[in-house]
This record gives C-alpha cells, sequence and structure tokens, in this order.
C-alpha cells in the first residue's frame, strides 16, 4: 500500500511510520518535513494532496491542545483545540476523501482523555471526544468503501514531559500505539476507536 502518514516526527508518528514501512511505501508529512502540510491550513492540506496524488490510507499523528487548569481555561482555548486536533484532522478527512483509493482508510489519532479525566485536561477532552464522535458518524457515509478508525492512547511510556499529569495512569509503548494503527490500515474494521 501507499500510506500517507502526516506527523512522523513526532513520537506516536515516527513509530506508527516505522512499523508500517517494513510492509509498505510510507510518506512521511508534517510542517518540518519535505512534504509539508500545516493541518490548520485547508490549503495547505490541498497542496500536498496534488503533490503526494492518490494513496491508499492516511494516517494523523497530530494534535496539540491546551493544557490549563479549568478556571484559567478561556473560550479561545476550547478554540484553539477544536481547530488544530478536531478541524485539522477532519479536514484532513474530507479534503483526503477523492485523493484515497477504492477501500482504503483513514485512522486519526485521539486521547485517553476522550474517556477519563485529569486535571488542565478540560480542552483535551472535549478535542478527543468530538473527534471520536466524528469517526464514528463519517464511518457511516465513507464513500467507496473507505473505512475510518482513531487511535486513542492512554499516556505513552516515551511522553516522559507528561507523566505527572497521568498520575497512576498506565503508560503504553510508542510500538504498542504503532501496531494500532497497522490493524487500522490492514484490517477490515471501520468507525472504531482502538483505545490502548
Ligand atoms: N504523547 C502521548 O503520550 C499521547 C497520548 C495520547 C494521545 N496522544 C496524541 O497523539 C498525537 C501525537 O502526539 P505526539 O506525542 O506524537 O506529538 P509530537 O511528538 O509533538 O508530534 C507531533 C507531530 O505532528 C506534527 N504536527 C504538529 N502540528 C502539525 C500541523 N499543524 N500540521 C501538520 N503536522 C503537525 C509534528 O511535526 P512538525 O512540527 O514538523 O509539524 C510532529 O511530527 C496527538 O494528537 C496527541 O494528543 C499523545
Amino acid at each position: 500500500m501507499r500510506i500517507l502518514v502526516i506527523g512522523a516526527t513526532g513520537i506516536v508518528g515516527a513509530a506508527a511510520a516505522d512499523l508500517l514501512e517494513a510492509d509498505h511505501e510510507v510518506i512521511r508529512a508534517s510542517r518540518g518535513s519535505k512534504v509539508t502540510v500545516d493541518l490548520t491550513d485547508r490549503a495547505s492540506i490541498r497542496d500536498m494532496f496534488a503533490s503526494v496524488g492518490t494513496v491508499d490510507a492516511v494516517v494523523s499523528c497530530t494534535g496539540s491542545v491546551p493544557f490549563k487548569p479549568l478556571a484559567e481555561l478561556e473560550e479561545q482555548d476550547f478554540h484553539a483545540a477544536f481547530a488544530d486536533k478536531v478541524m485539522g484532522q477532519v479536514n484532513l478527512v474530507t479534503e483526503g476523501l477523492s485523493h484515497v483509493a477504492d477501500g482504503g482508510s483513514f485512522t486519526l489519532t485521539t486521547g485517553i482523555l476522550a474517556r477519563e479525566p485529569i486535571a488542565t485536561g478540560a480542552a483535551a477532552s472535549l478535542a478527543n471526544g468530538a473527534l471520536e464522535s466524528f469517526v464514528m458518524a463519517a464511518s457511516a457515509e465513507m464513500p467507496r468503501g473507505i473505512r475510518i478508525n482513531a487511535v486513542s492512547p492512554t499516556v505513552l511510556v516515551e511522553a516522559e514531559n507528561y507523566h505527572a499529569s497521568f498520575p497512576g495512569f498506565p503508560q503504553v509503548p510508542a510500538a504498542d500505539v504503532a501496531r494500532a494503527f497497522v490493524r487500522s490500515v490492514q484490517g477490515v474494521e471501520t468507525g472504531r476507536v482502538f483505545a490502548l
């Protein structure tokens, strides 16, 4: 398969791209990669697909959100979380649909905060929950046998900066998260949230 991985320089994206590359052609894209895209800019997404052409799978491992105590979260923080993590990946799907081959797939990244709370995590929870609901609904309307799933990890072993914010939470190695992307891309499931 020909697989486009957005965010392939990050912790999650690099692990997913490396594992997928064992069996597939992987095109790595991000703001700082040779194949350039800024998911917060719809025109940039269009330009990326115009240059990359048709792919069998699109994998997105991006999305940043502000972490602040609830009392300090302002409306603009929630908008920022929504604009980056949610609309960045939603626009990737809507702009990318015509560039994905029949029977292809999209796999987005959400996170445990869709279902479990932490202090400072309200904007992140909002974004992850919205994205998981989008995946559930969009899967029912995907044309040409195209599938869509989300990978929703707990905090990663490698993400040491976040460990203090997830006291007592299980941690997952990036290599395990990468396998969930392989399951989504190579499997038959759709509308699923792979939580780990
Ligand atoms: N780390 C964790 O413990 C953890 C746990 C659960 C969920 N997640 C989720 O997993 C996803 C990835 O997390 P991560 O820890 O791997 O992040 P990361 O290490 O910071 O990597 C982010 C990746 O996304 C790219 N990127 C950032 N903004 C972009 C944009 N606007 N357009 C295109 N590419 C962009 C970055 O490259 P450039 O800077 O070159 O653009 C980089 O390749 C996020 O949604 C995060 O919430 C992470």
